[in-house]
């Protein structure tokens, strides 16, 4: 790790588990423990535990484990290092410099100044006489210079080298302005900037940082690159992973957030009084974005464009969503493109109407399956209806499938028990299908440690007597010697283990305290969980010593048994240099 160790003990020292986590997480005591709701999926029951004790935070549910680095980088969506840095600022410790500012990082922040530089470049530009054109623009679109002011926005200049020229002004190297995505490299090998004539848009993060831009061109310009043009993926951006008008609608979306499909719609709707909408930036609607997203809010309001392609996008994000457990809404704009268009046609009283009654997810499913059936004749009200009555039979709500039942039923005319029979009988067949998934699910459950170690499944008995040792090692130090002397990482026959096994004796011979942010680079979120699990874990609670040698015998017996050699087909030296081999390690003790 490159900082040191006793920095690191100093931040985990000033920022106690117990008051990192709680700003996200309402926990409560429960013996010499914290439970809470887990942040980092969606549950009703707590199975999110903290243990003061030792600094470490486990999920018995998803599996997500730790110490006030891992919980900070995964709830802030930062890298390790990040993550370090700020629990660092927030407790007033000044790390110094060059130990943890690798190269990586020093691009990082690079590439950061680049881009606040280049942010402040583009506005300055767009304020000039100049940039009357581009100014000009944006009033015409509706946006108050206020509006213009608090999103950053710019404008860049009908040039081929200005920004760079005011770069290298700055002290910036081509390289770096190639690595921040703001100038590219011609075929003819010749640097040019990106963005020409556009305006732009800063897509700032959650904590305040430029991290990238989308430059829309003029009316009748686009000929060019497009209609917008967005940064690529940088180190600091990954397009997949970020929302525009995440950094204000953050503050202002506990309930509900909005989302839209472009940054123009985000706009509109902020400088309407709608702070809470967000859009994802020239991709399809992510896993990560919805993350994102239900860390923040506890409802999402869809409004994608009503065409076929806004209906696919629709669906995929109700789908993407469902996992995550916040509710899904929709709205559908009448005789209107985007929610931008909408504001400025009707006003902002009429959308925040449409938001009201923005239809759940169930209707809206019944809305679309209408398609293009003609439910005027019979043959195709019974179409329909048949349609309708598997939407309604996979709602889980019992409210919403009688309202429903009862609503379609009056409107195409048949008598309201034939269709509540009808979605009864669906509904029998989904719950057998569902009761014969949440069994199988509850065999293997939804976290299993043999995902993360996938050898498990072929040495179970030594996987179980490996986790053993591994957990009284972390509980008990002291008999770092008894295992260490018995057992070598290679006698483990799972990978996960071995690794984990390696790395604690090399802990602990250097005499050092077992502590998880020792493994935090090392392992990723789901292994560290698997290893706070076991840190936390009774194994090592009662005869720890006797289950200690019961393990290591139980690993040995099975490595040996995997290493053993068909002793039928053995040769007559190679099965008396295996007795031998046997017999050395009986005289050893290890057997
Ligand atoms: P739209 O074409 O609907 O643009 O694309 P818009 O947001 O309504 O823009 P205005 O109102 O015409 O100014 C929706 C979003 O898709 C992405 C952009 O993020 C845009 O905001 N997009 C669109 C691209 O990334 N590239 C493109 O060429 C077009
Ligand atoms: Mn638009």
């Amino acid at each position: 790790m490159a900082i040191p160790e006793e920095v690191i003990n100093e931040i985990k020292y000033r920022n106690e588990i117990e008051s990192v986590i709680a700003p996200y997480v309402n926990l409560k005591r429960r013996g010499k423990n914290l439970v809470g709701l887990c942040p980092f999926h969606n549950e009703k029951t707590p199975s999110f535990t903290v243990y003061p004790e030792n600094g470490s935070f486990y999920c018995f549910g998803c599996g997500v484990g730790g110490d006030v680095f891992s919980f900070t980088k995964l709830m802030e969506n930062l890298d390790y290092i990040d993550a370090v840095k700020l629990l660092a600022e927030r407790s007033g410790i000044s790390l110094p410099e060059d130990s943890y500012d690798d190269s990586m990082q020093k691009m990082k922040s690079k590439i950061l100044e680049i881009n606040r530089e280049t942010a402040k470049f583009f506005h300055q530009y767009l304020m000039t006489k100049q940039g009357k054109w581009a100014l000009d623009y944006l009033s015409e679109r509706g946006l108050a210079l206020a509006t213009i002011k608090h999103f950053g926005l710019g404008a860049a200049p009908d040039s081929w080298d200005s920004l760079i020229n005011h770069l290298k002004s700055k002290g910036y190297t081509i390289n770096d302005m190639i690595q921040a995505n703001v100038v590219a490299k011609s075929s003819r090998g010749s640097f040019y900037d990106r963005f020409r004539k556009r305006i732009m848009f800063p897509v700032i993060d959650i904590r305040g940082n430029v991290i990238a831009f989308s430059g829309r061109a003029m009316p009748g310009e686009d000929k060019a690159g497009g209609k917008y043009v967005n940064t690529s993926d940088t180190l600091v951006y990954k397009k997949s992973e970020n929302l525009f008008g995440m950094n204000f609608a953050k503050n202002f979306c506990a309930d509900r957030i909005i989302l839209v499909e472009g940054n123009m719609d985000v706009i509109s709707l902020h400088q309407a009084g709608f702070e809470n909408a967000v859009a994802a930036l020239g991709t399809s609607f992510t896993e990560n974005q919805a993350k994102l997203i239900s860390r923040y809010t506890k409802e999402i309001v869809l409004t994608l464009d009503a065409d076929a392609a806004g209906k696919k996008a629709v669906a995929r994000a109700g789908e993407i969503l469902k996992s995550t457990g916040i509710s899904v809404r929709i709205i559908t704009l009448p005789d209107c493109k985007d929610p931008d268009e909408y504001i400025k046609k009707h006003g902002k009283e009429r959308f925040a109407a449409i938001l009201e009654g923005a239809v759940s997810e169930l209707e809206y499913k019944l809305l679309m399956a209408v398609g293009d059936i003609d439910v005027t004749a019979d043959d195709g009200k019974l179409k329909y209806l048949a349609k309708a009555a598997e939407i309604i039979a996979s709602n889980d709500d019992v409210m919403a499938r009688d309202l429903y039942i009862g609503k379609l039923s009056d409107k195409y005319g048949v008598s309201r028990t034939a269709f509540q029979t009808k979605v009864d009988e669906l509904r029998r067949k989904n719950v057998r299908t569902k009761e014969k998934r949440e069994i199988s699910a509850a065999i293997a459950p939804k976290y299993n440690p043999s995902d993360i170690n996938p050898d498990k499944r072929l040495y179970p008995a030594a996987a179980a007597a490996e986790e053993a040792v591994i957990a009284i090692l972390l509980q008990h130090p002291d008999f770092y010697e008894e295992a260490s002397s018995k057992l070598s990482p290679d006698d483990m026959l799972t990978s996960l283990n071995r690794r984990i096994y390696a790395a604690l004796l090399k802990l602990l011979e250097e005499g050092r305290a077992v502590d998880v942010s020792y493994f935090g680079e090392m392992l990723s979120s789901a292994e560290l969980g698997f290893l706070v699990s076991l840190l936390n874990s009774e194994k090592g609670e009662k005869n720890a010593l006797i289950v200690l040698k019961d393990s290591i015998s139980v690993i040995l017996g099975e490595s040996f048994r995997k290493n053993s050699p068909d002793i039928k087909n053995m040769s007559d030296e190679d099965w008396a240099e295996s007795m031998k081999k046997i017999i050395e390690n009986k005289q050893k003790g290890k057997f």
